[in-house]
């Protein structure tokens, strides 16, 4: 049995006194104990939200790590073992912003993943067609072309210590979701390219759907077979929704 999550991607949104707000908000939470909840800060932040979240459950990851793994001559660049220094437990990898906007490609994500795991955290590998790839009837490809990416240069065991999120770029921030079938679809299919190699890994791994999910859409999409909760972006701003789909992941 996999152990759903719900993890809240805060992307470039915030100020310290947001973030007080906000933390305030995540600690009157009452939280269901079978479901992992995590928030994604933005780096300057994630001090603050550790000591605020002293005490409640809720794991502390960054939205990216540095291609080298150790502190060095890197303008600019947060290392995984800094990361790790600060307590954070999980680092996303791939996210779409970043690959389109910043042109990381599969190598450098899969550097920066290969840095988390040799610090002790966890990556959360980002993956997702766009929407022209979507109509082209490309989406397989797509996805399963960036999973391969870090299978081919780290191999297959290293999905036993992180998570996988399918987030379809057109629906993120755009109010639009993958109906629970289509993401299901995905999800399946990356498990089963996981599989061809190792049916264990496949098996345990997390496997998160992100995409504009909202409280209202949460339990549909968390119920299907592979879906093992989501990766939450605008909704993960307000505590009281970003609530209620962790509460969605608990039933
Ligand atoms: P939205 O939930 O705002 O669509 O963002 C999803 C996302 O990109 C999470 O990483």
């Amino acid at each position: 049995m996999r152990r759903p999550m719900v993890a809240g991607n805060w992307k470039m949104h915030g100020t310290r006194a947001s973030v007080a707000e906000l933390i305030k908000g995540l600690r009157q939470l009452a939280l269901a104990p079978g479901v992992d909840v995590a928030v994604f800060p933005p780096c300057l932040y994630i001090s603050q939200v550790i000591e605020g979240l002293a005490g409640k459950s809720m794991a502390v990851g960054a939205q990216n790590c540095a291609i080298e793994p150790f502190q060095g001559a890197l303008t600019g660049e947060i290392a995984a073992s800094q990361l790790q220094d600060a307590g954070c437990s999980l680092v996303l990898v791939g996210h779409s912003e970043r690959r389109m906007l910043l042109g990381e490609n599969d190598g450098a994500v899969a550097r920066k993943f290969a840095a988390a795991q040799s610090c002790g955290l966890t990556p959360v590998l980002c993956v997702g067609e766009t929407q022209a790839q979507r109509e082209a009837g490309k989406t397989l490809e797509v996805v399963g072309r960036q999973l391969d990416g870090v299978i081919e240069s780290l191999g297959v065991g290293v999905f036993a210590r992180a998570i996988i999120a399918y987030e379809p770029v057109w629906a993120i921030g755009t109010g639009l979701t993958a109906s629970p079938a289509e993401a299901q679809t995905v999800h399946a299919a990356v498990r089963a390219q996981l599989a061809a190699e190792n049916a264990d890994v496949a098996r345990g791994v997390r496997i998160l759907y992100g995409g504009s999910v909202k409280a209202a859409s949460a339990a549909e999409l968390f119920s299907m077979q592979d879906i093992d909760g989501g990766l939450v972006g605008g909704a993960s701003l307000n505590a009281d929704e970003f609530g209620a789909i962790c509460r969605a992941a608990g039933n």
